[in-house]
């Protein structure tokens, strides 16, 4: 496939590696060529099948609209910005596009989600124990909480409506990312967590999603692309 990455930072180099070996035709544009969208053109963009998106908050709602408009599918995996999906939405709609975002594009991490559900369920109406959420990144990571965070906070809640599950952020080192949710009683603890060992997981899911989405109009998350899958 002929594919443009949006973003060269370190998930744009991790994806473009990706990609190039498993035999894709891959272009990437950064922030120098790309100020305010700018260089999202529809000479830029022709003929280029799938676009992803790993910028930063400011930046991707506005990449993201250009891309809608040339009529590009794009995979979206910056964070921070969803108080824009609204809208980016409804261009979607408007346009007949074709958009693919989640915070985390790890396989395991969707698993995680679905454990921390069925804990949280098993948690509802049981007194005595706090739940809560430790997320840790490396120090450049802009925005906190963490995108997974906030999508596991609103599992949880879902699942167990006593519990706020409160998150804290820690933002230091060069890790990748950690999500931890704790139970604490007096007398026992419950952990269950999930730690990305390296970028290549969320590249990986990030390019299975771009191979994907063409063909299927509509705003989806990484749960329609993995609904029914079980490997
Ligand atoms: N969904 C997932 O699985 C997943 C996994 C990891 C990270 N993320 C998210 O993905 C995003 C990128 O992460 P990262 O680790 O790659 O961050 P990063 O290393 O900081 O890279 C971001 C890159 O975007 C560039 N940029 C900024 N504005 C741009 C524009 N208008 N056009 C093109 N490029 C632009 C930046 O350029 P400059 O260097 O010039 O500023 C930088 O190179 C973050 O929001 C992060 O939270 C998501």
């Amino acid at each position: 496939m002929r594919i443009l990455i949006v973003g060269n930072g370190k998930m744009g180099r991790a994806i473009g590696a990706l990609a190039r070996a498993k035999g894709h035709e891959v272009e990437t544009i950064g922030r120098p060529e790309n100020i305010d969208g700018c260089g999202l053109t529809p000479e830029r963009l022709r003929g280029v099948q799938v676009a992803l998106e790993f910028t930063l908050p400011d930046a991707a709602p506005t990449n993201l609209a250009r891309l809608i408009e040339a009529g590009v599918p794009v995979v979206c995996g910056t964070t921070g910005w969803h108080a824009e999906l609204p809208r980016i939405t409804r261009l979607v709609e408007g346009r007949g596009g074709a958009l693919l975002h989640a915070a985390n594009f790890s396989i395991g991490v969707h698993l995680f989600l679905r454990a921390a559900r069925a804990l949280a369920a098993e948690f509802a109406g049981r007194s005595g124990f706090d739940g809560f959420i430790l997320e840790e990144h490396h120090a450049a990571k802009l925005d906190a909480p963490s995108g997974t965070a906030r999508v596991l906070q609103t599992r949880l809640r879902d699942a167990d409506r006593e519990r706020e599950y409160p998150i804290t952020s820690i933002r230091a080192g060069s890790f990748p990312g950690a999500h931890v949710v704790t139970y604490d009683g007096p007398y026992e603890t419950v952990v269950l967590s999930h730690t990305a060992r390296s970028r290549e997981g969320f590249a990986a899911g990030a390019l299975a999603a771009a191979e994907w989405l063409p063909g299927r109009p509509g705003v989806h998350t990484l749960d329609d692309m993995l609904s029914g899958v079980r490997r």
